[in-house]
């Protein structure tokens, strides 16, 4: 399987072990002394030692965050700018973003900001980082209640995949990053889909060669997204399909429903008004309805709608408080609009709630 180069700028390699780390740096011309790498408390006891035994002859420094959202931070932050001046890391060093997507928004943003701009790789560790956010270059921190509202679009230097990861991710984890592969089908790709549901048995097994199937896939696609559009000005949109609905949905539920329960929910809800609208079947809406159930990432809710709306109003993504909605022409095939009225919008909500 091949690399994958993302714009021109840099390039994705999928693995299934750590080997080749020092020769794909050595290979993209990266070349620091001193190395910072970022972790989490979880991951750093499975990987930490395997990544610093690749750099004896290295500088190696290590900022160990507590895992979980809550370290999306502006202090932790601070406190990562401390430690990076306190051990005299330049401009020249090197940070390793080892983890999830929380170490690697954070590690992102930091390596955005510190010294006007210091050089970053990915390896990311769980099925959404290493699909989603390892790539395009979106960094950035949680502040006042509001997610990722402080950021920066700030490209790694590379991204180093090792599926063999996925093997101690806790399978809630593994089926939350399931959401996004799913969403990259519908959204680009029929072929893709129908590859996902005639192997889905494999892919809940986590075989090896189907795993590495559906994260080059997924990769490719989002890769080629980004390429195209790196600051979210218009294809990229699409990669939010599901995502309006679902951010204001994990908001509503405090976020004891986990983001891709909350985009499969969203996902519902968008096919629901692309069937209302008589662009998909009603079979598609089923269809993916047993395809997220079969993932245990979509049931019944009992939420209020009212209160989910209104955190649709306030999404980021929104322009004079128009909500921006991803929906699907046909399957494979999405575009976004501001169109909706709030009534359909609040139908789907409810349909898509009702499990
Ligand atoms: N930058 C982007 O484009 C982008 C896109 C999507 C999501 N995000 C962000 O990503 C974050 C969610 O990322 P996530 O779902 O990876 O969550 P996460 O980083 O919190 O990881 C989930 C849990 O799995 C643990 N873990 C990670 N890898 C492991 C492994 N291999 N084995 C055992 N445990 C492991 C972590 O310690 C954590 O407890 C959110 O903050 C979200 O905003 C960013």
């Amino acid at each position: 399987m091949d690399n994958i180069n993302v714009n021109k700028k840099y390039n994705i390699y999928i693995e299934q072990n750590f080997n080749n780390l020092i020769k794909f740096l050595d290979k993209n011309n990266i070349k620091s002394k001193s190395i910072v790498i970022i972790t989490d408390d979880n991951v750093a006891s499975y990987y930490l030692k395997d990544i610093e035994n690749l750099f004896i002859n290295y500088n190696v420094f290590k900022y160990i965050l507590s895992y979980g959202e809550e370290s999306k931070s502006l202090n932790e932050i601070y406190n990562i700018y401390e430690f990076l001046l306190g051990n005299n890391i330049d401009r020249k060093s090197l940070i390793i973003a080892l983890g999830g997507g929380v170490v690697g928004d954070i590690a992102g943003f930091v390596s955005s900001t510190y010294m006007r701009g210091i050089k970053y790789i990915q390896i990311p560790t769980t099925l959404l980082a290493q699909v989603d956010s390892s790539i395009g270059g979106k960094t950035g921190v949680d502040f006042l209640n509001k997610k990722n509202i402080i950021g920066s679009f700030y490209n790694p230097s590379l991204v180093y995949i090792n599926i063999s990861t996925l093997s101690t991710l806790p399978k809630v984890q593994f089926e939350n990053g399931l959401a996004e592969v799913i969403k990259h089908a519908y959204i680009l790709d029929k072929d893709y889909l129908d590859f996902i549901i005639h192997n889905k048995e494999k892919i809940k097994n986590q075989n090896k060669n189907t795993l590495k199937n559906i994260i080059y896939k997924s990769c490719k696609i989002k890769a080629n997204i980004v390429s195209i559009d790196e600051k979210e000005k218009g294809i990229r949109e699409i990669l939010n399909f599901g995502h309006t609905f679902g951010h204001a949905i994990e908001t509503e539920s405090n976020f004891s429903i986990l983001h891709g329960q909350g985009v499969s929910i969203g996902i519902i809800a968008s096919m629901y008004i692309s069937y209302k609208q008589n662009l998909i079947q009603e079979e598609d809406l089923l269809n993916a309805k047993s395809l997220f159930k079969y993932f245990n990432i979509y049931d019944k809710k009992s939420l209020n709608i009212e209160n989910i709306y209104k955190n649709m109003i306030y999404d980021k993504k929104n322009e004079n408080k128009q909500i921006k909605i991803v929906m699907l022409k046909e399957i494979g095939y999405a575009f976004s609009t501001k169109e909706l009225d709030e009534g359909i919008i609040k139908s789907a909500i409810k349909y898509a709630l009702e499990g």
